[in-house]
């Protein structure tokens, strides 16, 4: 293991994303033994890999082609296949028009709060908050929020809400807004809000919305300029949120577009994820570098060296043989969201037509102490993915020598925390081998802007391939427009009375 110096004085030729899967494959020539029967009835053949092969690279055509359909027929939609070159365009776009691109005008806005604010309150759901989280989450010190201005360098503060209608969350984050930010004329008591919704009409995060921008009224004034300023906009083309916007006074480059083209859980590469980033003052131009590589290795390399293809057909045909359950295991804290945006991408995508793999999220070696008993043991409709980080960006913590080695741990003195992670991740991949539990590794050489781009691109573009293989329309999530619907209809019945005490801030400003 080697930390950011040796790595720079290594000069790693590249930071490409792989997918090492050979541990699930059985061996085909080994003697008879019980384990070797399980693993037969659990892990995948060669053979059945190859059959495959030729499907997953006519479904990458297929894809290809896909992108190009400007008017597609009836049963081939939703299609919303602009994910997939967004991120070249995106830079394309930068490059030729500066400023007055998509990409300019998300990093104009970002400096703007950046230079104007300490606090940025985050509101969005799904698609709209997730893809902002795990870059925050992967990217960002881990108490960034906790760090002085000083050392977080002029990067605000970034809290995620309107992702639920969870009273007392919201309640809290009021209560820390009117005891930490009390003088609007200065930077560190200052904070902005990023609203992102496509539709632009989730009641979640419109109803979150009203209420903070009540709260923002009460701080900066009812009919301050400031809040124009201050509460930066992320939407679709044509929505309630972004009518709200233009009657209030926005100029309509203040207010940032999801592409019609691309969906929701898909968004991470548009405003949605990367104003967030850029606010963070992380570089978000290497993210869609990463992203762009990723989709170019999925069009243009074979299988052999296709991340992508390989994923996606692996864990295809592990779901077809029941492995349903299919946890993806962060062997880094810093990762955990990305699984639980990995949850949703797959969840919505998949899930349909009482098919679909369920997706877990495990971060280890912390589940190892809970979750690990079931995944050693438990039942076999499970396929692991570790999520395994090669290199810490911090120099290594040492277990060291002490005088008092009641704890016994002098024998490992001179190992590192690293070290024992290695020995975490070895061993329990020996004994899922044994206990022929099947996994698989999606290797990430280092956390950057550019890896994060290619691992996100990666398991959108599989999701995607998984989708076309299995005959589930990954675009479109038509299952969740039931609990809304209902939702609705129950607000609607009721009389429109509060039930409890009615906060100030909330009362229509
Ligand atoms: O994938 C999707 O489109 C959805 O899950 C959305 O991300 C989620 O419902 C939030 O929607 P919106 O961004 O329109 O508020």
């Amino acid at each position: 293991m080697t930390n950011d110096k040796g790595r720079k004085a290594m000069q790693l030729p590249d930071e490409n994303i792989e997918y090492s899967y050979q541990r699930l494959l059985t061996q085909p020539h080994e003697a008879w033994t019980p384990t070797t029967e399980l693993q037969g009835q659990h892990f995948l053949a060669q053979e059945k890999l190859d059959e495959v092969k030729q499907w997953v690279m006519a479904v990458r055509g297929q894809i290809a082609a896909e992108r190009e359909l400007q008017n597609p027929p009836a049963k081939m939609r939703p299609l919303q296949a602009g994910f997939i070159d967004l991120p070249q365009k995106m830079l394309d776009h930068y490059k030729r028009k500066q400023d007055a691109s998509e990409l300019g005008k998300l990093l104009r806005l970002a400096q703007r709060l950046r230079d104007n604010v300490d606090r940025v309150v985050v509101l969005g759901i799904g698609g709209s908050y997730l893809g902002g989280k795990a870059l925050f989450d992967a990217l960002c010190h881990t108490y960034h929020n906790e760090m002085p201005a000083k050392l977080r360098m002029g990067k605000p503060r970034l809290y995620f809400e309107g992702n639920n209608v969870d009273n007392d969350t919201l309640q809290d984050l009021f209560e820390l807004l009117e005891n930490t930010c009390v003088d609007p004329e200065i930077i560190e008591e200052r904070w902005g809000v990023i609203v992102a919704s496509k539709s632009g009409e989730t009641l979640e995060s419109a109803a979150v919305f009203r209420a903070v921008k009540a709260e923002a009224a009460k701080f900066y004034g009812p009919k301050s300029e400031t809040l124009r300023e201050l509460i930066v906009p992320i939407t679709g083309t044509k929505t309630k949120l972004r009518d709200l916007c233009k009657a209030e006074g926005y100029p309509d480059e203040d207010i940032l577009t999801i592409p019609d083209e691309v969906g929701g859980r898909f968004s991470v590469f548009t405003a949605v994820g990367l104003l967030p980033a850029a606010v963070l003052g992380l570089d978000v131009r290497a993210m869609l570098l990463g992203a762009s590589t990723m989709t170019r290795r999925f069009i243009d390399e074979p299988f052999e060296r296709n991340p992508v293809l390989q994923f996606a057909a692996v864990n295809h045909l592990m779901t077809e043989r029941g492995k349903t359950t299919r946890v993806l295991a962060a062997w880094s804290k810093k990762l955990e969201a990305v699984g639980w945006w990995y949850d949703q991408l797959l969840s919505e995508s998949l899930g349909k037509n009482g098919r679909g793999p369920t997706p877990i999220t495990a971060v280890y070696t912390r589940d190892l102490h809970s979750r690990g008993q079931q995944h050693q043991d438990g039942t076999r409709d499970k396929l692991i993915n570790n999520l395994v980080l090669r290199q810490a960006k911090h120099p290594p913590v040492m277990v060291g020598h002490v005088d008092r080695n009641e704890d016994d741990l002098n024998q490992f003195s001179r190992r590192s925390l690293q070290d024992l992670m290695e020995a975490a991740f070895q061993g329990t991949n020996e004994a899922y081998v044994q206990g022929a539990r099947p996994t698989a590794d999606i290797v990430l050489p280092v956390i950057t802007e550019h890896t994060m781009g290619q691992l996100l691109q990666m398991l959108m573009l599989a999701t995607v391939v998984e989708g076309r293989l299995s005959g589930t329309n990954p675009y479109g999530q038509p299952g969740v427009e039931a609990y809304k619907a209902n939702m609705m209809r129950i607000l609607k019945s009721q009389p429109n009375l509060p039930k409890g005490e009615v906060r100030d801030a909330a009362k229509g400003v």
